[in-house]
């Protein structure tokens, strides 16, 4: 595992950008995972910035999202299909063909999990996996749990994770407690795996994950097991790191 410092989110998220974006100059039909949340959004802003400036060019990129909420429409504004075309895809060059997130419209999780699943492993798994972690070391929704999960599959969500998401929402009774999740295992397929972290609230977590025992209790840990994975943590959320 290699651990990056950043100044700031904005240095974070620089950083970030510069790594997915050598991926897809290297391979312009890269496969990349993506992630939601309030910590990917500064690099996503950067990549567009460089799609504007030219520099950078979606068009034969495939991407796969990490998880959706089990029940919302895709034009939910809550909805992570909603994120990425707000907050990266409708403004550069890539075709929506390309672009993938679990179906969390269907209410048949099986058969959401299942279809996902079948589809991210034809592609041959991701060449790029960016991910952010959970105050309590989920990465996607895997949440804390006795065993590390495989496929896509249907969670429950922690109370610590509606709580963290309810910021989002305009009520936290509004919040979904289900959500369509890649597995810990197909996560760990990717070639190379990106994590993201920001802010002293991600302290313990990112402590946990990169020192702490290979635990599914932190799903996060695991990734001290893949030989290609690189986290960029800004000052705070570092804080408790011996480096
Ligand atoms: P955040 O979420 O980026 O909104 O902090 C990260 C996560 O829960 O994986």
């Amino acid at each position: 595992m290699k651990i990056r410092r950043a100044k700031d989110y904005a240095d974070m998220s620089r950083k970030a950008a510069n790594i997915i974006s050598a991926q897809i100059i290297l391979k312009p039909c890269a496969r990349i995972g993506l992630a939601t949340g309030s910590t990917p959004i500064g690099a996503y802003q950067q990549l567009i910035d460089w799609y504007r400036k030219d520099d950078l060019d979606f068009a034969e990129v495939v991407t796969y999202n990490l998880d959706e909420y089990r029940g919302l429409a895709h034009d939910d504004p809550q909805s992570y299909h909603y994120f990425m075309r707000k907050n990266l895809f409708d403004h550069v060059n890539i075709d929506l063909a390309n672009t993938h997130v679990p179906d969390g419209s269907n209410l048949d999780a099986e058969a959401a999990c299942a279809e996902y699943d079948a589809m991210v492993k034809a592609e041959g798994y991701m060449d790029l996996q960016l991910l952010g972690i959970g105050n309590n070391g989920h990465i996607g929704f895997n949440e804390p749990d006795e065993v590390f999960s495989k496929g896509t599959h249907c969670v429950d969500l922690t109370e610590s994770t509606i709580q963290a998401n309810s910021r989002l929402f305009d009520r936290p009774e509004d919040v979904p407690r289900q959500a369509y999740t890649m597995g810990v295992q197909t996560i760990m397929h990717a070639r190379s795996i990106l994590v993201i972290a920001n802010g002293d609230a991600k302290a313990q977590a990112v402590y946990d994950m990169c020192f702490g025992p290979v635990t599914p209790r932190v799903p996060a840990s695991i990734l001290q097991l893949h030989t290609n994975c690189t986290v960029i943590a800004d000052e705070a959320a570092l804080a408790l790191c011996p480096l």
